[in-house]
Formats: structure tokens, sequence, C-alpha cells
């Protein structure tokens, strides 16, 4: 069994220098496709659950689930994520459903739809790191608010995401503040803001550094170089699944994500953990598609499914090798929640305290 927290795998990939893809899950065939992908390159993995994802599968499936793609793949750690939690009590029932991490995003108050204020942030951050350290679960933050550069608004995702318009400074973390909200904090992964956003539509034209702020994380990872940050919203959206999305009667007007090689830039400057839903979606959705146009007459779902996880499965895999995330489950040995809840109330753990290597050990 290799339930891991975010904690110690990030530390293990600051480390080593790599980046972990955390993958969106809603049902069985995308838990299937990701540890399948891992297993082939042994890949330790993050698997994340957003509250639509809670809703739609039901908390009890979501952890069954979990314990079963564990004990289906023995080898592999796996951190089960909590994805934007909106206040307490969403993340203290995550973690009671077995979730080694959550994200508290205090970016948006508790509607997921108005930007909070940084007091408001820190405060609630702060309680939830207290619920989740005592067990020894992590907590990953956010400062600023997601949304493109391009047109000031932010993409909603069920309900998730800000409304109207923001200003670029509430759209670019600000690395003073980042410092000051690691430390009151004591997260233990700092998501920021710098352009990217959620869902397909991210980008109007290839992005550059005027509307993909690839140099703020190197600075915040220069004022923060203990600190594991995380990319929300990075999904590449590769033009070979909007093609054959489209080829197949789709109607996905042309759009750009997030490149790889700016995530790999990423990954070398403290971006340890990079989020991807829409890449997985998309994968999937262009083959239901393309089953569905050229044998109009099947009606059984596991003839959509089946190929449709087999390509998520090769998009899953693609990202560990181009994260250099493959060939890590091998040597990480998963040290246990109680372990986790000794070393933080002993303050090793603290930032400015804990070293990579003696966090990782
Ligand atoms: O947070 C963004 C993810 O893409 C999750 O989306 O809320 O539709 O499950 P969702
Ligand atoms: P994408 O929509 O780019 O896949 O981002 C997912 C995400 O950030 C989930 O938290
Ligand atoms: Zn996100």
């Amino acid at each position: 069994m290799a339930r891991i927290t975010l904690r110690q795998l990030l530390d293990h990939a600051a480390e080593y220098g790599y980046g972990v893809p955390a993958f969106n899950i809603n049902n069985m065939e995308q838990g299937l496709a990701i540890m399948e992908a891992a297993a082939a390159v042994d890949a330790p993995v993050i698997i994340q659950a957003s509250r639509g994802a809670r809703s739609y599968a039901g908390d009890l499936m979501l952890a069954k689930m979990t314990d079963a793609l564990e004990q289906m793949y023995p080898q592999i750690p796996l951190c089960m994520h909590q994805d934007h939690g909106n206040d307490e009590a969403t993340c203290a029932t995550a973690i009671k459903h077995g979730f080694t991490s959550v994200m508290m995003d205090g970016s948006l108050k508790v509607d997921a739809k108005t930007p909070a204020d940084f007091a408001y942030n820190v405060d609630i951050t702060r309680r939830v790191v207290d619920i989740a350290h005592w067990i020894g679960a992590s907590v990953e933050g956010e400062l600023g608010v997601l949304g493109s550069l391009e047109h000031g608004g932010g993409e909603q995702e069920d309900g998730h995401g800000v409304e109207g318009k923001v200003s670029e400074d509430q759209l670019l973390t600000d690395p003073d503040q980042a410092v000051a909200f690691v430390h009151a904090t004591k997260v233990d992964a700092l998501a920021i803001a710098m352009g990217t956003s959620h869902g397909a539509y991210k980008f109007t034209r290839k992005p550059d550094g005027s509307i993909l702020a690839m140099h703020l994380v190197e600075e915040i990872h220069r004022r923060l170089p203990n600190t594991h940050l995380v990319m929300h919203g990075s999904s590449s959206v590769p033009q070979a699944l909007q093609d054959t999305f489209n080829s197949f009667g789709g109607e996905m007007p042309q759009t750009w994500g997030v490149p790889v090689e700016e995530i790999v830039r990423g990954i070398k400057h403290g971006v340890r953990k990079v989020n991807i839903d829409t890449d997985c979606r998309l994968a999937m959705a262009a083959i239901f598609r393309k089953v569905a146009t050229q044998n109009r007459s099947e009606f059984d779902p596991r003839k959509f499914l089946k190929p449709a996880m087999d390509a998520m499965r090769d998009l899953c895999r693609e990202r560990f090798e181009q994260f250099g995330t493959a060939g890590h489950a091998v040597r990480i040995k998963v040290v246990p929640l109680s372990e986790m809840a000794r070393r933080y109330r002993s303050g090793a753990l603290d930032p400015g305290t804990a070293t990579l290597a003696t966090a990782a050990a």
C-alpha cells in the first residue's frame, strides 16, 4: 500500500528535480488510465478530485475507488488530493475520506467566485493547515486569482472560478506577499497566478511572456527556494486533440494552452505540481466523437470508454515522461501520516526550517 502525502512526494520531487502532474478524476476510467500510465513508466501519482467530482461520483465511491487503485498498483505511491477546497468543511471531510492532501483555495471566498483579500486568505488557509497537519495531511494554498491576462477574466468550471473582470495585480501573485503568506500559513505548497486559467480557452494565440508570466515563477522561487510551487490551468490543449475533436463533428474554436516547454521551464524553477484536467477530458471526448462518427450503430458504452481510456492513458504517460516523474516511484519509501504529523508537531517541516533533504528522508 502506498498512500503518500503531497508534502513527502513534492519534497522528493524537489530533491531530484522533477515535477508531478496532478490529474483530475471523476470516474473509474480516469482513475484506471492514470494508474496504467504510472505503472508503465514507474511514476508516483497525484490524483485530485474537485468539489464537482465529489458531488458527481459521491465521496464513498471516490474513496473506495482510490482504495481499489491503491490495491491494484501497490508499487505506485499515490497522493489523493482535494482540488480547490473552498472552506474548512470541504477540506476536513476530504481527509476523513482518505485524502492525504487538500487545497484550501482562499484566493476566492467561500462562494468560489468572489476574490478574497490577503487577510481572509491567510486566516482560512492557516485554519486548514492546523486541522490537516495534526493528522499529517498536506495543504496547498493559493495566492493570486487564476485568470487571463488577455481579457482579465477567469474561466468558470462547474461554478468554480472568478466571476467578472479582475485587475492585473490580482492576476499576478505578488512575490513579497507570497513570502509573507507561506510563513504565516505554513502551507506545504503554493499555487501561484501568472496568467493561466482553467478550461480549454486559455490563450487566443501561442502564449509569450506578456500573457504567460513564467518570469514570476522564477522570481517567487528565488525568494522561496524551499517552497513547492503549483501551476494550475496547465493543460496544453494539444493541437492534435483539437483536430481529432473537430474532425469528428466537434466545434471547438481554435485555442492555445500552456506549452509543455513552459511547464518544463517552471519545473526547473520550483514548480513541483502541475494541474491537468482539460487535456484528459479532451483526449477522452475526442475519442467519444470518433467512435460515434465512425460506428454509428454502436451503443455499448465500453466501446466508447475503452479507447477513450487508452487515449487518456497515453496522454498521462507522455506528461510523466516530459515532467521527469517517470522512474521515481521505486525510489520512494512512503512515510505514514502519523510520522508526518509528528514531524509537523516537532517544527521540522516549518517553512524556513526544513531543508528538502531532511523533509524527504
Ligand atoms: O478546478 C478545475 C478542474 O478542472 C475541475 O473541474 O470542477 O468541473 O470538476 P470541475
Ligand atoms: P486545466 O483546465 O488547464 O486542465 O487545469 C486544471 C486545474 O488547474 C485543476 O485545478
Ligand atoms: Zn485549478
